[in-house]
């Protein structure tokens, strides 16, 4: 059962004879076996509780929308729902599954709207997403028309999700790995566009971090980038001491002009930024799918503009440049 609910031989097909082939001993021959996650056993059980159902309609291009609906009964549905929930948290969305709506942490929808404008057009090229969580936008790059989607995540319980989404959209475009971006084949310059979103803060070293994506870009190819920022000069950059917004793992938020710097010293030119937006408590929230503290627990409460450890509250930014 297990070895055919995570079957990437999709994926081993589509990069055989490829630059991507050097990926090909990377890929899980058998995902379960290969894990000892404590609570895989859990989320297994909610995959194989998911009902066997086939989508009269799929819709990737404005939402990700799977079946409609009036195809299931209230029981079914519920029982969809009840399957589901054991995959929780569900943190990237919002997802629409035979009628269930996922009402996840992050409106990632919005996300999506600021960055597709701004990309090279999708369509026909070969897309890397790293830290792409459970696959949502890599479900979006499909509907604009990518010919290939390779999302690398190292958090098991979102690759299982993109698994659970995967049961019912048998497309051979988008497949997530359980990898880091540091696994992959360091050169591996076969994509036409590699996204990292959400990821450079989370890094001790940007630089790094910069170098491994330029190296997976073929010339000429685009980088998109997505972080965290600050308002200030060139040169300016918060190291927060501590904890930023209730997490432990964040090293560099730059200013725009410091990451655009970045970005030209690492390599790549054409460098834009696109879009600066302050994430709002209605764009990451708790919900029913995600009931754990979100963004409002994580700003002060006496002056929203702060986060609770006084460092300036969270605004991300959009950057493209070119290989
Ligand atoms: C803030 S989330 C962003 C998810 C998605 N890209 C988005 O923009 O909504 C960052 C994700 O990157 C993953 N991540 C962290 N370090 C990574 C690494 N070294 N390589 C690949 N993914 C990583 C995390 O597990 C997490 O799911």
């Amino acid at each position: 059962m297990a070895t055919t609910l995570f079957d990437y031989s999709g994926l081993q097909r589509s990069i055989a004879g490829t630059p991507l082939a050097p990926l090909s001993p990377l890929i899980p021959a058998d995902l379960a076996a290969e894990t000892s996650h404590g609570d895989f056993a859990k989320w297994l059980k909610g995959l194989q509780a998911l009902p066997d159902l086939v989508p009269d309609s799929v819709e990737l291009l404005d939402a990700v929308r799977i079946g409609k609906p009036g195809q299931l009964s209230q029981p079914q549905q519920d029982a969809l729902q009840q399957a589901l929930m054991l995959l929780h948290p569900w943190r990237k969305g919002p997802l629409e599954i035979f009628g269930v709506h996922i009402d996840t942490e992050w409106r990632s929808d919005w996300k999506w709207q600021r960055v597709l404008p701004q990309l090279a057009p999708l369509a026909g090229r070969r897309v890397l997403d790293v830290g792409c969580g459970n696959g949502y936008h890599c479900w979006r790059m499909a509907g604009a028309g990518a010919e290939l989607v390779i999302g690398v995540e190292p958090m098991l319980l979102y690759v299982l999700q993109y698994w659970a989404l995967r049961k019912y959209l048998q497309s051979p475009l988008v497949h997530v790995l359980p990898l880091t971006l540091e696994q992959l084949p360091e050169s591996l310059p076969g994509f036409d566009t590699v996204f990292s979103m959400g990821v450079l803060y989370h890094r001790r070293s940007p630089f790094e971090h910069l170098d491994l994506l330029k190296k997976k870009l073929r010339k000429g190819g685009q980088l998109v980038l997505e972080t965290l920022v600050i308002e200030g000069e060139a040169g300016m950059t918060l190291v927060p001491p501590d904890r930023y917004c209730r997490m432990n793992n964040v090293w560099f938020l730059p200013s725009c002009p410091t990451l655009q710097l970045w970005l030209q010293k690492a390599g790549f030119r054409d460098v834009q930024v696109v879009d600066v937006t302050p994430t709002t408590i209605d764009e990451q929230r708790q919900t029913g799918w995600m009931t754990f503290d979100s963004l409002s627990q994580a700003l002060s409460p006496a002056n929203a503009a702060l986060t609770v450890e006084g460092h300036p509250a969270p605004v991300r930014a959009v950057l493209v440049a070119t290989l």
